[in-house]
């Protein structure tokens, strides 16, 4: 029997799927829910982020739970679960646990015990999901459907009561924000006195200057290392190393305790660390290290540093890290909400955000020093046409330069069709200049910042060296700023040193390739002409449905889904709008929701993808999900030929 007949056999057996715990990925919940929907099961979709209670408050009214932990502490959100389930007397309820449950080992029959019918301690195959799911709920009654009480037994989403505005924050608003802020954790009082913080800042070097140095006089594209681990002294030794190694510009990653703003979660790791002896988390812990921790580094390493990190409230991070001598903050309204929290208005992130900048703002002000805001617009990482990540970008520049920042640097994550990529760097900068210039702003510096590959990484070693040494090619072609590199091991783990210097090793030859390195100048062209087409058409929609102001226009434009970013975890994002590859490779729209692009553009869209449909033996729209998931899974199966995916 077809997918399509079994479909239109089926009863419509429902099923309750989401994510449990902290862990932001969802890509892998979109497509399943997809493949489940296209395959005739009604799905109660919860996104990530939920709680065990979430579930089983639903669990009665449908056939079947399907819980995904990612981050490899099921056991730990899990713990509740007997109780709850003798509790709730969900007895007609079939329960699977899927994802990623442990970190290391594997016990599917503690899970078993607790209650549920079927586990997979890993990932599998979405066929092996569907074939389990037929043979269980054979014979099995579907419930019957229930769609207003669905809706009302569903969370509503968080509410913010402010109101979004692009205008210049008041100082004494700020100020009195910002004795707030430093009373979040005891490391505060130390960030004080912005004065003194100046004094300190104007000794160090500047990320902005380096970037100029690039930017504005032709120097070659800055490689810069991913590194983040708990205590000081490991983090400093890192940094010592890949100094050596030549590189010009660092930062760190920070933790992601420290990132949902759990300061006593990462004070707890740091202890655990010195004890023993290895980092117990993925990150460095910035507030806890404090402006004299990171004063420490600053003087021992004389090189431009950097925060990265997607935390949910950044305002004393950013104050901590310029207190401490860093010169490059990033992270953004949209960047740092859409792809990673679930419930998070933007019109808070933006009141956050803008607290950032106004901070950054307020140093070129008073003292003449210019920091740099960067853009994360690798945004989910995966499949991410390019206009959507340089409207992104665009808003964001927006949104800072009107509290004051003088210098930008704009994100970009590697697709892998060689023209796109590149158009894509270059297009970046030339728009956001050419709409800042419109506006008035004419001393703001703009970079752009090369992301290697984001989304899953190879699983073979010899094709992850390929990918980031050809890779390193791309960036150098498309003229960016700044390179950040991967490492071979980015699908095992979190990268030693060792494997850091082999990145660089590879990223340098990469770079090295450049001169020989043919560009289809004719194709980067046309790519160019469609990002163009595309920006300006999603850009304007959102300027003018929020008359003219950015943030509102941001707030709105998102409920109408004018944008609307493929794979987000938000309940405030459409997800409408699907990706995919063309047969070049080249990531194009599957669907364009209800993003505001002209027919020309939409059509152009459409034959691509039905031209890889055709070739793919696709002959329904329901089935498009094999598509995502084949695309997505691609670059980790290693089933592509060589890195560019196309030229
Ligand atoms: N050390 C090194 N790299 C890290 N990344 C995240 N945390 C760390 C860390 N502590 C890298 C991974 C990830 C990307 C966002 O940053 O490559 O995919």
């Amino acid at each position: 029997m077809s997918q399509q007949e079994a479909s239109n056999k089926r009863e419509g057996h429902t099923l309750l799927l989401g994510g449990l715990g902290g862990d932001s990925h969802s890509v892998g919940l979109t497509i399943l829910r997809q493949s489940l929907a296209a395959n005739g099961y009604q799905v109660r979709y919860l996104g990530t982020q939920n709680t065990l209670a979430d579930f089983f408050q639903m669990a009665s009214l449908t056939n079947l739970v399907m819980i995904s932990s990612m981050d490899g502490h099921a056991r730990y959100y899990l713990r509740e679960f007997p109780a709850l389930k003798r509790k709730f007397n969900t007895n007609g309820t079939l329960w699977y646990l899927g994802g990623n449950l442990a970190v290391s080992g594997g016990c599917e029959r503690d899970f078993l015990e607790m209650g549920f019918n079927r586990v997979f301690m890993k990932f599998i195959e979405l066929t092996t999901v569907l074939n389990t799911l037929e043979q269980d709920l054979e014979g099995v009654q579907a419930v019957a459907n229930y769609p207003e009480l669905w809706k009302q037994t569903l969370p509503a989403a968080c509410h913010f009561t402010g109101v979004a505005s692009d205008s210049l924050l008041e100082r004494e608003t700020f100020e009195s924000r910002r004795r707030e802020v430093l009373e979040h954790w005891r490391t505060g009082h130390d960030a004080r006195n912005l004065a003194g913080n100046a004094q300190f800042l104007l000794r160090q070097p500047s990320f902005p200057r380096a970037q100029a140095q690039v930017t504005l006089d032709h120097g070659q594209i800055l490689v810069q290392p991913r590194s983040g681990v708990a205590t000081l002294d490991e983090q400093i030794k890192l940094f010592k190393n890949f100094k050596q190694a030549g590189v010009k510009v660092l930062s760190y990653q920070v933790d992601s305790l420290t990132r949902n703003n759990n300061y006593a979660g990462a004070e707890e790791a740091i202890r655990d660390s010195h004890l023993s002896g290895t980092s117990t988390i993925n990150g460095f812990p910035v507030v806890n290290h404090g402006v004299s921790g990171l004063r420490q580094i600053a003087q021992q390493i004389r090189l431009p540093l950097q925060t990265r990190h997607s935390t949910r409230d950044p305002r004393l991070l950013a104050e901590i890290s310029y207190a401490g001598g860093v010169t490059s903050f990033e992270g953004g309204a949209i960047c740092y909400n859409i792809p990673y929290y679930k419930d998070y208005p933007l019109a808070e992130s933006i009141r956050n955000w803008q607290y950032v900048d106004y901070l950054t703002g307020l140093h070129h002000k008073l003292f003449g020093i210019v920091l740099d805001r960067e853009f994360f617009g690798t945004l989910t990482a995966t499949l991410i046409p390019p206009c959507l990540a340089i409207v992104t970008n665009i808003i964001e520049t927006l949104l800072a330069v009107r509290q004051g920042v003088k210098c930008v640097s704009l994100g970009y994550a590697e697709q892998g069709y060689r023209s796109q990529d590149i158009a894509a760097i270059r297009m970046m900068r030339k728009l956001t200049g050419e709409i800042l210039g419109h506006m008035g702003y004419k001393d703001v510096q703009v970079n752009t910042v090369f992301h290697q590959y984001m989304a899953a990484f190879p699983l073979s070693l010899k094709r992850a060296d390929e990918l980031i040494q050809s890779s390193a090619t791309t960036a150098a072609c498309s003229g960016a700023t700044r390179l950040i590199g991967k490492t071979p091991v980015e699908a095992f783990r979190i990268p030693t040193l060792t494997d850091n210097i082999n990145g660089i090793e590879l990223i340098q030859r990469g770079l090295a390739a450049a001169s020989d390195c043919y560009v289809d100048e004719t194709r980067v062209a046309e790519e160019c002409a469609f990002i163009r087409r595309e920006v300006e058409a999603i850009f304007e929609s959102i300027v003018f449905c929020g008359n003219g102001d950015i943030a509102q226009g941001v707030v709105t434009g998102f409920e109408k889904g004018l944008i609307d970013i493929p794979f987000s975890p938000s309940v405030h994002n459409r997800g409408e709008v699907m990706t995919t590859r063309d047969l070049e490779g080249a990531v194009r729209f599957l669907s364009t929701g209800n993003l505001k692009l002209d027919r020309e553009t939409r059509e152009f869209h459409q034959d691509k993808v039905s031209e890889r449909r055709k070739a793919e033996g696709i002959r329904s729209p329901h089935q498009d999900y094999v598509l995502v998931e084949r695309d997505v899974m691609q670059v980790a199966r290693c089933r592509y030929e060589r890195w560019p995916l196309g030229q």
